[in-house]
């Protein structure tokens, strides 16, 4: 693979993570001798006015990339073009494609970081162009689709000019170290799996929380909302893996098979389910790490009548026979009290303690995959505290891997990008994964927009709504940071 055009190429995904991502895989050896690098927008730039914006998104994003020098930094800006492309003009297509083959590419990967509206008139015009033939690969962004409707014909559409194994439907969070580590945890020991089903586990919750609000993205955000920009995929994804049966090998198609199958056995919601099993929040002014924030009503781009989820909660369920009558809390939220995510998974209580009431309810074990800010994987216990007499304490057995490896860390983008430069294939979402997660989202999407009071408030810098709390509670289970120690 050598030539990689991003469609997109001035905007904001495309400062912050695409080009930092590009820069760090060529700093580190990581791309072509021959690579280029083609930012595509509908905006009239030069080559040099384009390399000038892609020095700033270095400055600001990538400066500190581990073996970053001035030379290399002027190697990666010679290897930078751009094309001024509006996905309605094709002759701008026809001089994407003479572009394309004075560099005698003979492979290329084509990265949509636009709005999904244009990704079809995209994928069209260079299938017209005869650019997606043979090695050509497409990565598309999320949100693919609103609702399981739109995204089965976003799938059809692109499907009419694209072959599925040409396809990279790309979900950060599947780039994410600790992700591919969970695999790696589940399939590489062999005490963990015996403990891995419904007879051990309590019950498993999964939570990304976020200090930041919507950013520059009030807009965008509004029209979607917290369940379709982060439970719909990277939440879903985060539950496929964890609990996945065991694939017959770790090839692509193995690997989604399983994964799948856990989309498809999550119990889809009634309206009155939905009402019970879910809570959804929005942010009011507060303060997060003690500097005041303002509403999420008040954010620009936000109508101050917005009604939209920046926070939510879910008791999930997975009616199959390894997960039955285990519930699997999902969370998440902007402006929230740290950032976070985290996979907890949570084993059943001892059946009884030889240890007398004197010691309290017991806390059960737990075992605690941090994906960020920190990677580690940390299994809690009791264990006596050093002394005279018998007092029992949590104890965490602490992997954490800054410590123990000092391997350069890759970061989600870039590890993503790489792969489908190789055409792997295995950490990107396949099309029936996808319209299974919008299948379980659409009852609870529309029974939210039957519901105008549902909507419950909470301060920024929280931990969301109470009735997030509650709906644990009500089950004798709370949420990580509400554990009280006895
Ligand atoms: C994106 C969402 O997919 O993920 C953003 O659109 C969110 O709203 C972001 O902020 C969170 O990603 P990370 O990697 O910072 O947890």
């Amino acid at each position: 693979m050598t030539t990689f055009v991003l469609f997109g190429g001035t905007g904001d995904l495309a400062k912050r993570k695409i080009i930092p991502a590009l820069y760090s895989a060529f700093v580190n050896g990581r791309l072509d001798q021959d690579f280029k690098f083609i930012g595509a927008a509908r905006e009239k730039l030069t080559d040099e006015e384009f390399r000038v914006r892609v020095a700033a998104a270095i400055e600001s994003y990538a400066a500190n990339v581990d073996g970053a020098t001035e030379e290399k930094r002027a190697a990666f800006l010679a290897t930078t073009h751009y094309s001024k492309i509006d996905a309605r003009i094709p002759e701008d297509f026809a001089a994407l494609k003479s572009g394309l083959q004075t560099s005698e590419t003979n492979a290329t990967l084509f990265y949509l970081a636009t709005g999904p509206d244009i990704f079809i008139p995209v994928v069209e015009q260079l299938s017209k162009h005869g650019l997606v033939e043979g090695n050509a690969r497409v990565v598309v962004e999320k949100p693919l689709g609103r609702d399981a409707q739109s995204a089965k014909e976003i799938n059809q559409s692109l499907r009419s000019y694209l072959n599925e194994n040409q396809i990279y439907r790309i979900d950060h969070y599947l780039g994410k170290e600790m992700v591919q580590n969970l695999l790696a945890l589940r399939f590489a020991n062999s005490f963990l799996e015996p403990l891995w089903n419904r007879k051990w586990i309590q019950d498993v919750q999964i939570s990304i929380s976020e200090q930041v609000g919507v950013e520059s993205r009030g807009d965008f955000y509004d029209h979607t909302g917290a369940l379709r920009d982060m439970v719909q995929n990277h939440l879903l994804q985060l539950v496929s893996i964890v609990a996945m049966e065991p694939p017959v090998n770790a090839n692509p198609d193995a690997i989604r098979d399983e994964k799948v199958k856990v989309l498809r056995a999550l119990h889809k919601f009634t309206p009155d389910e939905v009402s019970k099993k879910t809570v959804r929040g929005q942010y009011r002014a507060g303060a997060v790490d003690g500097k005041p924030v303002i509403a999420y009503q008040n954010e620009p781009g936000v109508p101050p009548s917005s009604r939209t989820e920046t926070f939510v909660a879910i008791r999930a369920e997975i009616d199959n026979w390894r997960w039955a009558g285990v519930p699997f809390y999902l969370r998440t939220g902007k402006r929230m009290a740290s950032r976070s995510a985290e996979i907890t998974i949570n084993f059943k209580p001892i059946p009884y303690s030889i240890f007398g009431k004197s010691q309290g309810p017991l806390r059960s074990n737990r075992l605690v995959i941090s994906l960020q800010p920190e990677e580690s994987v940390q299994l809690y216990m009791k264990a006596k505290e050093p002394g005279e007499g018998i007092r029992l304490s949590d104890v965490a057995l602490n992997l954490d891997f800054a410590e123990v490896s000092n391997s350069r860390r890759v970061e989600s983008y870039e590890r993503l990008l790489l792969d489908a430069m190789h055409g792997d294939l295995t950490l990107f979402v396949r099309d029936d994964e996808l319209s299974a997660a919008w299948a379980w989202i659409d009852p609870i999407m529309s029974a939210w927009q039957n519901d105008s009071e549902g909507l419950k408030s909470y301060i920024s810098g929280s931990w969301g709504p109470s009735a997030a709390s509650y709906l644990l509670a009500q089950h004798g289970a709370a949420w990580g940071e509400e554990f009280v120690e006895s």
